[in-house]
């Protein structure tokens, strides 16, 4: 079988990526990312030479590059990760996040209605439906809980979502959603909570945790999300959605501090600074239908994951270190530097 993963040069379609070439040896991987400032091919290193592996720079919003694709490949399943992903950079800038995420969702779409595949299926965010209080630790967010997004982000990722739907009722599509609470892990871009946090700790550069730090997230090991997808894609209903995570609730200031202990460095380091506009309070997914129906059930524990994820950063400082020096330093700046 051909597997069509696009956005696999980032972070969890790469280790999607490795997932998938290790557990299906039989199936091939074809991978389609832009490469943004986000995509990184030297993270696809360890596959590029394997002969089940084929990688092309390509905007998913390209519609004749990507039926070219198509109509050269022939993909049975297609996995949609390619996404602006950023809550932060969202609220800088709208637009490229609802060019790529929905214009882009509907183009690989309509090259799947074109071209005939087993499988469409779009990987998307517990954020579609908003946030829960801190106050009310009994509320969950099901597959029933309807779309409320805060961020241009979150806005656009549930506007695709939609989207698929339309086009499963529609036209027919074989689609399926899932919707995975905070992953955390190997080759996560350091603008994000943990290798941002991670990276300047071990610069001894000041922690900068929005607001007070009681927003709380549920976060997942990465090679669990990935495991799910497979599921879903390989053996879920069409027309379906899935939440994925692992009911593992924490608030950021404990990741922070945590990760402080695991370095060896003072809390001191801790910054607070200004909060994110539209900042959800609190992620928490049910996970009940996808283990129920798939059988699915995380496998990292987070005080096993969080420090095979130090590790990693520890021992892979080549591929962050190459990143914090580019492009980034003058993100760092935009969006840190007047913030206290
Ligand atoms: P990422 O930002 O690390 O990687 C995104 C990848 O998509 C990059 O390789 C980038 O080059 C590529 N890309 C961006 N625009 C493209 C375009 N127009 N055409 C082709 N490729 C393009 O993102 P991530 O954290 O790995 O997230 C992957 C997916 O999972 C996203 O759809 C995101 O919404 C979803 N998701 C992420 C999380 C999380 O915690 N990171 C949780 C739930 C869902
Ligand atoms: O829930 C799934 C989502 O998780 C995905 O859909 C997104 O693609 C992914 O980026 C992530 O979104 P968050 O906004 O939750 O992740 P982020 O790592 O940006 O922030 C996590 C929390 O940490 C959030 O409450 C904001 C806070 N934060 C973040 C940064 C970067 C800080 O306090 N300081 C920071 O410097």
């Amino acid at each position: 079988m051909t597997i069509l993963v696009t956005g696999g040069a980032g972070f969890i379609g790469s280790n999607f990526i490795f997932y998938e070439l290790q557990r299906h040896p039989e199936d091939r991987i074809v991978c389609v990312d832009k490469l943004t400032y986000a995509g990184n091919l030297s993270t696809l290193a360890p596959v590029l030479e394997d002969p089940r592996f084929r990688f092309y720079r390509t905007d998913i919003c390209d519609r004749k590059g990507i039926y070219e694709i198509f109509e050269q490949e022939k993909p049975e399943i297609v996995v949609n990760f390619a996404a602006e992903s950023h809550v932060d950079r969202s609220i800088e800038g709208p637009e490229i996040f609802l060019q790529t995420n929905i214009i882009g969702t509907s183009v690989l779409m309509d090259a799947c209605r074109t071209f005939g595949v087993e499988r469409f299926h779009q990987v998307s965010t517990d954020e579609v439906y908003g946030d829960l209080p801190l106050d009310r630790p009994d509320l969950f967010f099901t597959e029933e809980t309807p779309i409320r997004t805060s961020s241009p982000y979150s806005s656009s990722k549930a506007a695709a979502d939609l989207l698929a739907m339309a086009y499963f009722r529609t036209y027919g599509l074989p689609v399926s959603i899932s919707r995975c609470s905070n992953n955390y892990g190997p080759y996560q871009f350091p603008e994000k909570l943990i290798p941002l946090m991670i990276a300047n700790c071990l610069a001894d550069k000041p922690l900068p945790v929005y607001g007070q730090g009681l927003n709380v997230r549920d976060w997942l090991y990465v090679e669990d999300h990935c495991k799910a997808v497979d599921l879903v894609m390989r053996r879920g209903s069409v027309g379906q959605v899935y939440n994925i995570g692992g009911h593992n609730e924490m608030r950021n200031i404990d990741i922070v501090r945590l990760i402080c202990h695991e370095l060896h460095k003072p809390e001191s380091l801790i910054t607070y600074v200004k909060d994110r506009k539209g900042h959800d309070m609190r992620y928490a997914i049910d996970p009940t239908k996808i283990h129920r129906d798939l059988d699915w059930l995380p496998e990292t524990k987070f005080s096993d994951g969080i420090v095979q994820t130090i590790r990693w950063y520890l021992d892979n400082k080549p591929w962050w270190g190459e990143i914090v020096s580019g492009e980034y330093q003058s993100y760092y700046e935009r969006m840190y530097g007047n913030r206290a």
